[in-house]
């Protein structure tokens, strides 16, 4: 039996988006661009998956851009927002605990010689609110802070520094690709300009998600080509991924809440039972501000890359800081942020639950995990 519990690097494909995609692929091959009865079927269809975008997270339909994923929404909105200054550079304000795909681009920005605050987050990965405050200059340009974090789930006071970036009359974006179909996300509520999110992230097909522009907030495109997406993103649309993302959207507007306390039903059982089985272990982030799927616990002393194999011979799938960052041995960026020491970043690990997980799938972990556990730990003695 395979047990994947790493929900947060990407989710399997839930059987009614892959039916609406495989309509799609078989009965809709018109360009949405083509004014004719098949590219009018076409862009039907791409803005009927705009609609559900736009309605699970209260933003209106004009302001949804589709892209290939949050990896290209990031990019776009820090790259697009420094190409309209027009090449005057200035500064940017974001968190020390991004994903790579805002520090890589960020990190470019500044060898062109823009300046970026990564304001601190505290021992439970809370953005410092403060010192976030105070890192909002008279040439800031943009802020850019994860809704919620990737590694730990902690979730970021996103309305608070957003209604202070507007009061300041600064843009603010927030990846919030962890977030979306796992925790509420309502644009009514909270005034961001710019919102990445990946359909992968929440059982939707790989290589699609969106940027939402609201409004006429200042960017220019990267991907220049054709008018689509008005004139915001060229290339023809991949419209059996767009749908496919709408109907990821449709499902989790229905089942939020039920999943959001199924998900920490799950959750908490597996962290009740690592606490009573297994000795010399601690929760890493904040308990409370966190989405209700994700774990991560470090096993002090132990090796979190042996731990992991071992789990993955065992049939479990788990994962140590993130994915992409799998395969190398780097502690995670996020809990080191947080103040935890290299050992203890490499001695953590990250579970997250989601669709198709079970009571039963947990307790099965939780028979093999102590002394899984107690061989890691030796490993590092040895
Ligand atoms: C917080 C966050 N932002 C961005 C990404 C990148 O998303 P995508 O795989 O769609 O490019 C990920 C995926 O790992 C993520 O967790």
């Amino acid at each position: 039996m395979r047990v994947y519990l790493d929900h947060n690097a990407t989710t399997p494909l839930r059987e009614e988006v892959l039916d609406s995609m495989t309509r799609v692929l078989r009965d809709v091959h018109g360009n949405p661009s083509s004014g004719h009865e098949e590219g009018r079927s076409a862009r039907a269809a791409v803005d009927r998956a705009r609609a559900s975008v736009a309605s699970l997270i209260g933003a209106d339909a004009d302001d949804v851009l589709f892209t290939a994923g949050a990896t290209e929404a990031n990019n776009t909105v820090l790259l697009g927002m420094a190409c309209a200054h027009a090449g005057a550079v200035r500064h940017i304000v974001t968190s020390a605990a991004e994903h790579p795909s805002i520090e890589a681009p960020l990190e470019r920005l500044e060898g062109e010689g823009w300046r970026v605050t990564r304001v601190g987050v505290d021992s439970e990965g809370l953005l410092d609110e403060e010192q976030f405050e105070r890192a909002i200059e008279s040439d800031t340009a943009l802020v850019s802070i994860l809704w919620a974090n990737n590694e730990t789930g902690v979730l970021q006071p996103i309305e608070r520094i957003a209604a202070l970036a507007r009061a300041k009359g600064i843009p603010f974006h927030t990846d919030a690709t962890q977030a979306i179909g796992k925790a509420p996300v309502d644009l009514r509520e909270v005034p961001v300009d710019f919102l990445s999110l990946s359909a992968h992230k929440f059982n939707g097909p790989k290589g699609v998600g969106c940027l939402i522009v609201r409004g006429d907030t200042a960017f220019e495109p990267i991907l220049h080509g054709g008018p689509q997406e008005r004139g915001r993103r060229g290339g023809t649309e991949n419209v059996a991924a767009c749908v496919g993302l709408g109907t990821a959207c449709e499902l989790a507007e229905r089942e939020l809440p039920g999943r959001m306390r199924g998900s920490a039903e799950l959750r908490d059982r597996l962290w009740e039972g690592i606490e009573s089985k297994i000795p010399d272990v601690r929760r890493n982030g904040s308990t409370d501000r966190v989405l209700s799927n994700t774990l991560n616990v470090e096993f002090e002393g132990a090796a979190g890359e042996l731990l992991l194999q071992a789990l993955d011979v065992e049939g479990i799938a788990v994962s140590s800081g993130a994915a992409c960052h799998s395969g190398s041995v780097e502690p995670s960026k996020a809990l080191i942020a947080m103040g935890c020491s290299p050992e203890s970043a490499r001695g953590s690990i990250r579970f997250s639950v989601g669709y198709g997980n079970d009571a039963a799938q947990l307790d099965h972990l939780l028979r093999l995990l102590p002394d899984l556990v107690e061989r890691a730990r030796q490993a590092v003695g040895a």
